[in-house]
């Protein structure tokens, strides 16, 4: 289905989201649409989706000037969006999920075997019987594509879909949507990587700053000459060449004590226990946790920040006993934790970015001439595209990773991160990694987690493999490689392996 957008505005308040905005997508071709963070993507895809109302402009469809006023109207029209986080319930079964929206009239027969052939026909392994709020990130990504393509879609809209899915739910994803593809449907992908718009995009759109600065094909010609086309589109997204912090040299070995050392922790894992090789991390070094989500990671990152506490084992911070001690005491000794979700965990929806400075005071009265002044100061030193009334919830998501980041206590002896720059655009991605390189010099440990394995073998210095509901012993990262480390994540840690558990 061919699909136009013509001279698209839309403001928020004094934030001019898209100016003047025109994009076309062909039927039969999927369409990347790249942009720094607060560019206005997603507030573009949500006007074409029904989500949002633009102030002014055109909608075509196959030629024809369309109205969309809410999500239901835009599916009648054959639009579908998968929205970064799922829209699905959680407690229900996928059957039940696939079935909710549905058009009246089949019964839960039909709607299983509809559902089963679709899963076939995509190669997704889902169980309709399963709770859908037990599956991966990846899966209930399969069955929210399926339950639209069920609708009836034809254009189908991804807003930043391979964040938080493993390589191989995103090899099944790309190749889902090329078959959507080949079936004359089109597709929409937003994102902020460009390996992944080069490797799957026709087309590819550039947005900065409310404006479409411009569009490129993707062919052939240009796939043989990559460094030239990135080039390009970095160029188009940030009006300037980017330069990658160096990973400084580990620091020097210190005769102090190590900030954290880790003895025969055994945590509970789901249903199971997970036990962490014994390990001492030194102040200022960088530990890296790979693995695919849900091997454990988060609960070493929890154990470390006193959240979670271990079942067996020891845990001490330069010297002291920590084992036990409550999550306060943990933030007295300088331990700061920032969670992957962050409008679940770390920002509170509803509050403004000055709310949150005044509740970091963690005081009965509330200095708010302070509070005004350590928000605008962190507006400016974090380049925040917002300001001390915004509420977090309407921030862009690269915008609200920044103000976490601000409202993180300073000085800090251990950060505990979770992927740390997960939704960041390219140029916020290497500026966290400045400024949390930064605080390494200064002495601060970083544990992070990442799903981004360049990520992850760029800013460690050790790391530990999660796999297989085992943990590896620390591994220097020089002693990897890219594809081993790959191996180790994906495959089973093999008994003769140097790293296998100890
Ligand atoms: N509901 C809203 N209320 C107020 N401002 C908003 C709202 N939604 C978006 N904005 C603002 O509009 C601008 C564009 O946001 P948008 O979410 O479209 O960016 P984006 O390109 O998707 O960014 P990201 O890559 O970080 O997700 C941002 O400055 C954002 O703060
Ligand atoms: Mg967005």
């Amino acid at each position: 289905m061919k699909i136009e957008l013509l001279n698209i505005h839309k403001c928020f308040g004094a934030i001019q989201a898209n100016r003047d905005v025109s994009l076309r997508v062909e039927a039969g071709t999927i369409h990347g649409l790249l942009g720094e963070n607060g560019a206005g993507k997603s507030t573009l895809v949500k006007i074409l989706s029904g989500f949002l109302r633009c102030d002014r402009g055109e909608i075509r469809i196959q030629g024809q000037p369309v109205r969309i006023n809410s999500p239901a109207a835009a599916i009648r029209l054959g639009i579908g969006m998968l929205h970064q986080d799922p829209l699905d319930f959680p407690s229900l079964t996928v059957l039940e999920n696939f079935i909710a929206g549905q058009r009246l009239g089949s019964t839960r027969r039909e709607s299983r075997q509809q559902l089963e052939q679709l899963s076939e026909e995509f190669g997704f392994h889902l169980d309709p019987e399963a709770v859908t709020g037990e599956l991966t990130v990846g899966e209930r990504q399969q069955l929210e594509i399926l339950r639209l393509l069920s609708l009836g879609i034809s254009t189908l809209i991804l807003d930043e879909p391979t964040t938080g899915i493993s390589a191989s739910q995103k090899d099944l994803l790309f190749a889902a949507l090329r078959r959507l593809a080949e079936q004359q449907k089109s597709v929409i992908f937003v994102s902020h990587k460009l390996e992944d718009v080069e490797r799957l995009c026709d087309w590819v759109t550039v947005m900065r700053q409310g404006e479409v600065v411009g569009t490129l094909p993707m062919n052939r010609m240009n796939r043989e000459i990559p460094e030239v086309l990135e080039r390009q589109l970095i160029d188009w997204m940030f009006g300037r060449e980017l330069l990658i912090p160096e990973r400084l040299h580990p620091p020097a070995v210190t005769p102090d004590p190590p900030l954290l050392v880790l003895r025969s922790l055994l945590l509970s894992q789901r249903h199971s226990t997970l036990a962490v090789p014994d390990l001492a991390v030194k102040a200022g070094e960088v530990l890296g946790l790979a693995g695919l989500e849900g091997s454990g990671q988060r609960q070493l990152l929890l154990a470390c920040a006193g959240l979670l506490p271990p079942l067996q084992g020891q845990i001490l911070l330069r010297g002291q006993e920590m084992t036990g001690r409550p999550y306060a005491e943990y933030l007295r000794q300088g331990v700061g934790f920032s969670p992957a979700d962050r409008l679940r965990e770390g920002l509170i929806p509803g509050f403004t970015l000055l709310e949150h400075f005044a509740l970091r005071q963690q005081d009965f009265w509330v200095d708010w001439a302070l509070a005004h002044q350590q928000t605008q100061a962190a507006i400016e030193q974090f380049t925040i595209r917002g300001h001390p009334y915004s509420r977090v919830e309407q921030l862009s998501g690269g915008n609200q990773q920044r103000s976490q980041l601000a409202l993180l206590p300073s000085p800090l002896t251990l950060l505990l991160m979770e992927h740390p720059t997960r939704g960041l655009d390219i140029e916020s991605s290497l500026w966290v990694w400045g400024q949390l390189l930064q605080r390494t010099q200064a002495g601060t440990s970083i544990i992070f987690t990442s799903a981004d394995l360049e990520e992850l073998m760029h800013y460690s210095d050790r790391l530990l493999v999660f796999s297989g509901g085992q943990v590896s012993r620390p591994i220097p990262v020089a002693e990897l490689t890219l594809a081993r480390l790959g191996q180790m994540i994906g495959g089973k840690l093999q008994e003769r392996d140097p790293y296998s558990i100890p």
